[in-house]
């Protein structure tokens, strides 16, 4: 068991020792710190030097990884072994980005070869739209693309758009409906033109409600312009695992987009469900993305621990989490192209390691995964911030920015990253009762006074961060900072002995919610719930006037 480990029970005792160090001691006594503490892989550099760590930190974490097996259970997620030991399935995305000229088995079939399929189909149905050849039902090219998908089936591509948009294909725009609220699609389409719309219905079991939901009103709204059902085949592909359902919405399997099970939905962006990227950006910048997190696959995979970038992102958290006490992590884009970054974080780090019992069935006795949140920088500055610097929770932060920039506008992305590397560097050393006595004395502030306020204005510092510093924003960039996630996330879940790959705890929800529309939409009052849901579906019920 994790805590009886010797690395663990070291672990313990070492925290004893160094959890009153504080990282301005650490950085005036090391010098060489940002050397012994940084690593880079494809253009980006990951600074991990403002960590409440020493070497010895370090030994010992590496020590837990190797004693928890992370090395062995990296290797078998590559073999493609059914890790995801719940649903008895291979975790393969890796072989979605797989340049090399290595095999993916999954139950001794090699995968790549669909693979291979699939991604040619993609490059040609995105060669026909941009070339205008894929016509809408009254002889139109397609001007706008419409994702309907939910979870993984939408924040992987929306967050890719999003971050992509200076590598938009002109004439084309990109569209996201997820919410099954009426709202999302109702204003989706509102400016639309059926004639020149594409919908891309995303959803690999086919049967999410909301997704369904969506598709069958788009369907309509189609139809009530087109009024013949064979303008559906124009206007409709499904990117899906479930080929028969695919056939039961009424979608030719033709312009199906084939995905598999081992691919989880928050790890399907590289998969068809990357196809709204790839016919945004072009099937030339896909393949970038892919190649982009192939690197990190392949670093992942072969570097050793000590210098394993995603098994040191990993490990710094287990550090806060399982000894601080961390309750969450914060992600902080500096790059506003990168403003849905840390919503794909929170599905694709609480959807994997927010789970309660080990591989054995047991209750774990130890942490899992934190609560995943952020904004881009500066914004967050002037929203959240002061939590992080003054709040009484330890919340460790991860940093990003790009070196350059994308519009070279005036000052702003210098001033953009000026508050990039302050934040840190303020998390960091804080401010002593010294220099907060010294600031208010510079400004004549009067004796008492000083005194009063001296409590609120020094704050203690030692909160740890990680920086990343990529040279742009290109979707080889992107895909490697994907990427460097999804194997922490691994590494993390594989330390915790969790199945990071299963999400049975969003199924409750789902199944109540059946009960329910069928109890909103029959006469009568509901009565099989406790007080309060009976109490509420009643208060809705009456007020709606049903
Ligand atoms: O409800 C959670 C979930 O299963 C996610 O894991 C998944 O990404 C999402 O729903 C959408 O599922 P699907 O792609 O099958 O529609």
């Amino acid at each position: 068991m994790l805590t009886q480990t010797k690395a663990w029970q070291d672990l313990s005792k070492h925290w004893r020792d160094v959890s009153g160090l504080h990282m301005r001691d650490l950085f005036a006594a090391e010098p060489d710190r940002f050397e012994r503490f940084s690593l880079s892989v494809e253009n980006i550099l990951f600074d991990f030097s403002k960590n409440r760590i020493t070497d010895e930190t370090l030994k010992l974490l590496f020590d837990l990884a190797r004693e928890t097996g992370v090395e062995e259970k990296r290797e078998r997620m590559f073999a493609g072994e059914a890790i995801n030991f719940t649903e008895g399935r291979s975790v393969l995305h890796v072989a979605l980005r797989n340049f090399s000229d290595r095999p993916m088995p999954v139950a001794g079939k090699d995968v790549m070869p669909q693979v291979r399929r699939v991604l040619q189909q993609m490059k040609r149905f995105c060669a026909q739209v941009h070339s205008g050849d894929w016509l809408g039902y009254s002889g139109l090219p397609v001007r706008d693309v419409v994702n309907i998908g939910i979870g993984g089936s939408d924040l992987g591509p929306l967050m890719v758009t999003e971050a992509l948009k200076p590598y938009g294909q002109k004439g084309l725009r990109v569209h996201f409906v997820s919410n099954v609220d009426a709202s999302h699609l109702t204003e989706t389409l509102k400016d639309l033109n059926p004639e020149t719309t594409l919908f891309l219905i995303a959803s690999k079991t086919f049967s999410t409600q909301e997704t369904l939901t969506n598709a069958h009103s788009a369907r309509d709204w189609l139809l009530g312009a087109a009024g013949d059902e064979r303008a559906v085949a124009k206007h409709f592909v499904a990117l899906s695992s479930h080929v028969e359902r695919v056939r039961r919405f009424g979608i030719d399997p033709q312009n199906m987009f084939e995905f598999w099970d081992w691919v989880g939905g928050r790890y399907s962006l590289w998969s068809a469900i990357g196809l709204s990227i790839a016919l945004y950006v072009g099937m030339d910048q896909f393949e970038e993305l892919l190649a982009g997190a192939h690197i990190v696959d392949e670093h992942f995979r072969q570097e050793p621990l000590e210098s394993n970038i995603p098994v040191i992102m990993g490990l710094l958290g287990i550090w806060y989490a399982n000894f601080f006490g961390a309750k969450s992590h914060a992600v902080l884009p500096y790059d506003q192209y990168l403003h849905r970054f840390p919503a794909y974080l929170q599905q694709g780090d609480m959807e994997s390691n927010g789970k309660r019992v080990r591989s054995n069935g047991q209750p774990v006795q130890w942490s899992t995964g934190p609560v995943v949140w952020g904004e881009p920088g500066t914004n967050g500055q002037h929203a959240f911030y002061q939590l992080i610097h003054q709040g009484t929770h330890l919340v460790p932060a991860d940093f990003l920015a790009a070196v350059v920039g994308p519009h070279p506008l005036g000052r702003h992305h210098a001033i953009l990253l000026s508050n990039f590397f302050a934040q840190p560097e303020a998390l960091m050393k804080g401010r002593t009762e010294q220099e907060a006595r010294q600031e208010m004395q510079n400004a004549d502030l009067d004796a008492n006074e000083i005194e009063r306020l001296l409590p609120h204005r020094q704050f203690p510092g030692n909160r740890p961060s990680n920086s990343f510093l990529y040279r742009k924003l290109t979707p080889r960039t992107l895909g490697s900072l994907i990427a460097l996630y999804e194997h922490k996330i691994f590494v993390q879940g594989a330390i915790w002995d969790i199945n990071s790959f299963d999400q049975w705890g969003v199924e409750l929800g789902k199944q109540l919610a059946g009960t329910i529309l069928q109890e909103l939409e029959e006469e009568g009052a509901a009565n099989g719930h406790d007080a309060s849901t009976n109490g509420l579906i009643n208060y809705y019920k009456k007020s709606s006037g049903r």
